[in-house]
């Protein structure tokens, strides 16, 4: 089998949990992420998606299994991996301006103070923020703002993998639409792959080509990786309207309400756990027309 461009080996977590005891958060997590795939990940409170995310990002060790990107290990962190982390922390004592500029820098280091500037305000901007308020601190900011800030800080940088942490779950959902469109034409005009956490059943069915679901832990597991056959350019009013949407909502539903509570809590004896591969197509009527390359892999948005 060819080796995804990310590929996650069985992963073990564990945490000691408080009483002398261990938690084994998930075990033997296997799966892997394709070159410009959108993958978002659904899953309970406290299933683990966080633990995962920032094992990827390289911000914490797993305590048994590896993370590879393009066949390196991962380990430590990198500036080919931009986190959006779910408490969006940036640099207090910085401006929005220098949060972002602050890695520009970094990544691109013969770049003049102007060209890092510019590049920063273009980011700044595409999530609507310019004008005087790139000049305030994180504190005199409001939630859905630093959320801005932190996405433009991420994009900004270009990372090969974008790591994506419940990046919207502060804004209201005007905001919310805006920017999630403003995600979708970043990613469809670039070669980055995007691994994103929501708990937003609808959002994650707008943006990605795959939905992996986790089990509730402890010993949770990525049980499924359900393909979103809705051909791209998506639109929000549009989709609904897919004889194959309301399939897949329902089925990601029920995984959530009621499998996701039946699978739990079961250890497994399996060496490698694998989801298996859930593709609900309604508008598949022959086998024949089962493309293994369907549209929807098509990167393109609506304007
Ligand atoms: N450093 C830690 N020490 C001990 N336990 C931890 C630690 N980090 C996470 N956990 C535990 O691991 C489990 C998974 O936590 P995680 O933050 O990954 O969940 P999550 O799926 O991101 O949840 P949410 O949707 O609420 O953000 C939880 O039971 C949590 O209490
Ligand atoms: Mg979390």
């Amino acid at each position: 089998m060819a080796k995804s461009f990310l590929s996650i080996e069985r992963l073990t977590q564990q945490f000691p949990d408080g009483q002398g005891g261990t938690l084994t958060v998930f075990e033997n997590a296997s799966f892997g992420i394709e070159k410009g795939e959108f993958v978002c990940i659904l899953g309970h409170s406290g299933c683990g998606k966080s633990t995962i995310m920032n094992i990827l990002a390289g911000l914490a060790e797993p305590t048994s299994g590896v993370v590879k990107m393009d066949g390196f290990e991962v380990s430590g962190p990198s500036l080919d991996r931009g986190v959006v982390f779910q408490n969006y922390s940036l640099l207090p004592w910085l401006s929005a301006l220098k949060n972002v500029t602050f890695g520009v820098r970094a990544r691109y280091p013969d770049w003049s103070k102007s060209k890092v500037e510019d590049h920063a305000r273009e980011y700044l901007a595409m999530v609507g923020l310019d004008g005087d308020v790139v000049h305030r601190k994180p504190s005199q900011l409001s939630g859905g703002m630093r959320q801005r800030v932190s996405i433009a800080r991420a994009f900004a940088n270009h990372p090969k993998l974008l790591l994506l942490d419940e990046p919207f779950g502060a804004l209201d959902a005007l905001t919310r639409g805006t920017i999630q469109d403003e995600l979708l034409k970043i990613w469809s005009g670039t070669e980055q792959t995007v691994f994103m956490i929501t708990h937003d059943i609808d959002e994650a069915i707008l943006l990605a080509d795959r939905i992996l679901l986790m089990t509730n832990g402890p010993f949770a597991r990525v049980a499924e990786s359900v393909e979103i056959t809705i051909p791209r350019p998506r639109n929000r009013t549009e989709i609904i309207e897919h004889p194959n949407y309301y399939a897949i909502r329902n089925h990601l539903v029920q995984f959530l309400g009621t499998r996701s509570k039946e699978l739990a809590g079961k250890k497994s004896d399996e060496a490698d756990n694998r989801p298996e591969t859930v593709r609900i197509d309604k508008t598949a009527t022959a086998p024949a027309e089962a493309d293994p390359e369907p549209a929807a892999r098509l990167r393109a948005v609506n304007d």
